[in-house]
């Protein structure tokens, strides 16, 4: 009882650190057994925003320019959070829908731009998904390296473009407004293998370790070449919570290229966690769960972004989804060191607007009134204690 008492003590001042980075993996897993709870101190501020509940690092959202009629909308967009993610404009499909024809959406560019928020974070160059058929079709009959050449100049040409185009876009400080992005996005199945070429084009047509090498080299040399030295390139996927297979294979992939420099500089910086997560993942633990895959990811030594958050009812109570919007902000703190915090992204602003349909009440914000739920509250909460 006395060690359980001194056990608790020991984990509590370790929590009330918020910069403590130095535990071991035992004393981190005792402090997460013992904060799993939903706090019950009371919430004070009376106009709380999400930005300022923790001042280490950047609250982002996920925007649409669809959606920026409703005033309600666009007022919790422009004042809780420091960081940008366009939800779908910046993605190659609708930046390069033709062949070299560029349609650089600045809808959600300037949205920050005018509401002084001083960083957006790119999404995402290489995708199995959104491939326009122009790219899928671009090889023809080519075959061998003429083939190759082929996917490698557009994969070369569509990030040299886009870049060029994004450092042209300065936040209010004269420095690039676009500070990261999501070179590759979802390269990997739920097993840990590759996708296949059947659905990867970049995969079917360069291999599919060497289209990530590839755009990760050419993101870096097109980034250092334009001057845009302090541009954070980051692997992106899903599933860490889930799937210690799939976890274990990002680990390795990145591992292998933070080894690959160019000009001595390591060709990738960071790693996303989308966490587009539910009530019934597991949060504790070493198998299987939330703390995993944030541990494993921070094992990495590089940045680690939770890229898309959002917790879907999925047949359990709202004090489930509460739960994790406590503790997932709390183990991000918990076992990523301050400095290599890229932030929490939530993936758009309120449940008439999440991807998953307002009836999987996946945000912080009530459908249509945006009436803050205890969602926020509780994430509020582990941002803060
Ligand atoms: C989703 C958007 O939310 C939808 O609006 C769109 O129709 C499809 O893409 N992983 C990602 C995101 O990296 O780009 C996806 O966004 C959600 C899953």
């Amino acid at each position: 009882m006395k060690k359980l008492i001194l056990a608790f003590f020991a984990a509590a001042s370790l929590a009330a650190c918020k910069k403590s980075t130095t535990e071991t993996p035992q004393q981190v897993e005792g402090l997460i057994k013992l904060s799993n709870k939903v706090s019950n101190t009371p919430y004070s501020p009376t106009n709380p925003l999400l930005k300022d509940a923790n001042t280490d690092f950047e609250i982002g959202a996920a925007i649409n320019e669809g959606k920026f009629g409703n005033a309600l909308y666009t007022g919790l967009a422009s004042s809780q959070y420091n960081s940008i993610t366009a939800e779908n404009q910046m993605k190659f499909a609708n930046i390069q829908a033709s062949q070299n024809v560029f349609t650089y959406g600045t809808n959600v560019t300037n949205f920050a731009k005018n509401n002084g928020i001083n960083r957006v974070h790119g999404h995402a160059i290489m995708w199995y998904s959104g491939v326009p058929a122009w790219v899928t079709n671009a090889g023809g009959s080519a075959t061998g390296e003429t083939r190759k050449q082929i996917y490698r100049s557009i994969l070369y040409n569509h990030i040299n473009k886009v870049f060029s185009f994004y450092y042209t876009q300065k936040d209010a400080n004269g420095n690039p407004l676009v500070k990261s992005w999501d070179v590759v996005n979802e390269a990997f199945n739920d097993d840990g293998t590759y996708r296949s070429n059947a659905t990867n084009v970049w995969a079917r047509e360069l291999g599919a370790y060497d289209a990530i090498r590839l755009a990760f080299l050419y993101a870096r040399q097109i980034a250092d070449g334009l001057g845009d030295t302090n541009l954070k390139l980051f692997y992106n996927d899903y599933g860490h919570e889930y799937s210690n297979a799939k976890t274990d294979a990002i680990y390795n992939l990145v591992n292998t290229l933070k080894v690959i420099t160019s000009n001595n500089k390591p060709i990738i910086d960071g790693v996303g966690l989308q966490m587009h997560t539910s009530n019934t993942r597991t949060v504790t633990g070493n198998t299987n769960s939330i703390y995993y895959g944030i541990s494993k990811m921070s094992a990495t030594g590089l940045l680690v972004h939770i890229s898309e958050l959002d917790i879907k009812l999925n047949g359990g109570t709202v004090a489930d989804q509460d739960y994790r919007w406590y503790n997932i902000p709390k183990i991000y703190r918990d076992l990523v060191p301050s400095a290599r915090r890229w932030g929490i992204t939530l993936w758009n602003i309120g449940d008439s607007d999440n991807w998953q349909g307002t009836a999987a009440a996946a945000t912080l914000y009530a459908p249509t009134t945006y009436a803050k739920k205890s969602a926020y509250t509780n994430f509020y909460k582990g941002l803060n204690e």
